[in-house]
C-alpha cells in the first residue's frame, strides 16, 4: 500500500529517479523543469528542505513498499492560512486513484496539522486528469481564465472548513 511521506533529506535519490523516469511523460502536460533542475538537484533539494523547515512549504511523496516514489503532492507558498497545491503521479502508477487519495489526505493535513483554511490550485483546460482530481477533491473554479505556459487554464480554490469540522467531529466521537 503506497504511503504518503513528508519530504526528507534521504528521499533525494528516489525522488531524482522519479523525476528522471517521468520527465518526458510530465512534459506532455506540464512545463518541463529544465536541465538545471536535474544537474543541481542536490542543492535544490537541500534548499527546499530548509524552506520546508521554515514553514514556507509542505512537500509530500507517495512511496511504495520498496521505497520507490510513485508521486508527489506539494503545498507551496504558505501564507495567510493558504497555500498552492501541486501534484504529479508516475506514468506507471496512473489512473489508480493515487492522485485523488493523496490530495484528499493532504487536504486533511492542511486543515489539521498545518492549520490552513484554504488551498489554491491551477491547471490547464486540456488537462482532463488534473481537472478530474480537483473536482473529486472539492476544489471549485474561481471563475475567470488564466494562462499557464501559453495554454488556457483555470484557477481553483478549496475552502477547508468542512475538512476541519469533520476531523474535529471524528476526534470528539466516543
Ligand atoms: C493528472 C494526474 C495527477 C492524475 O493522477 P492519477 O493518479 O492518474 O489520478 P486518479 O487516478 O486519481 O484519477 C482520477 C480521475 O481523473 C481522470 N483521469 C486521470 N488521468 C486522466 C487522463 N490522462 N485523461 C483523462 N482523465 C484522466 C479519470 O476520471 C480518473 O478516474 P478514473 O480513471 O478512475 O475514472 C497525473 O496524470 C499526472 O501526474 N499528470 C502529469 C502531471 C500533471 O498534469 N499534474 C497536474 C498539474 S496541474
Amino acid at each position: 500500500m503506497p504511503e504518503l511521506q513528508r519530504l526528507r533529506r534521504d528521499h533525494a535519490a528516489a525522488l531524482l529517479a522519479f523525476e528522471r523516469e517521468n520527465r518526458a511523460y510530465f512534459a506532455q502536460t506540464i512545463s518541463d523543469r529544465g536541465d538545471d533542475y536535474f544537474t543541481d538537484f542536490d542543492t535544490r533539494h537541500s534548499e527546499l528542505l530548509a524552506e520546508q523547515d521554515a514553514g514556507l512549504h509542505h512537500f509530500h511523496l507517495i512511496v511504495d513498499a520498496d521505497g520507490q516514489v510513485l508521486g508527489r503532492v506539494n503545498l507551496v507558498d504558505v501564507a495567510d492560512g493558504t497555500a498552492e497545491l501541486g501534484y504529479r503521479i508516475a506514468e506507471r502508477a496512473a489512473r489508480q486513484g493515487l492522485a485523488t487519495s493523496a490530495v484528499r489526505r493532504v487536504c486533511l493535513l492542511a486543515a489539521t496539522e498545518y492549520g490552513l483554511t484554504a488551498l489554491r490550485a491551477e491547471t490547464t483546460l486540456d488537462n482532463a486528469g488534473s481537472r478530474a482530481v480537483l473536482a473529486r477533491t472539492g476544489f471549485v473554479p474561481t471563475g475567470g481564465e488564466i494562462t499557464l505556459g501559453r495554454r488556457p487554464g483555470l484557477a481553483y480554490v478549496r475552502d477547508l472548513s468542512d475538512v476541519r469540522e469533520a476531523a474535529a467531529q471524528e476526534t470528539a466521537a466516543p
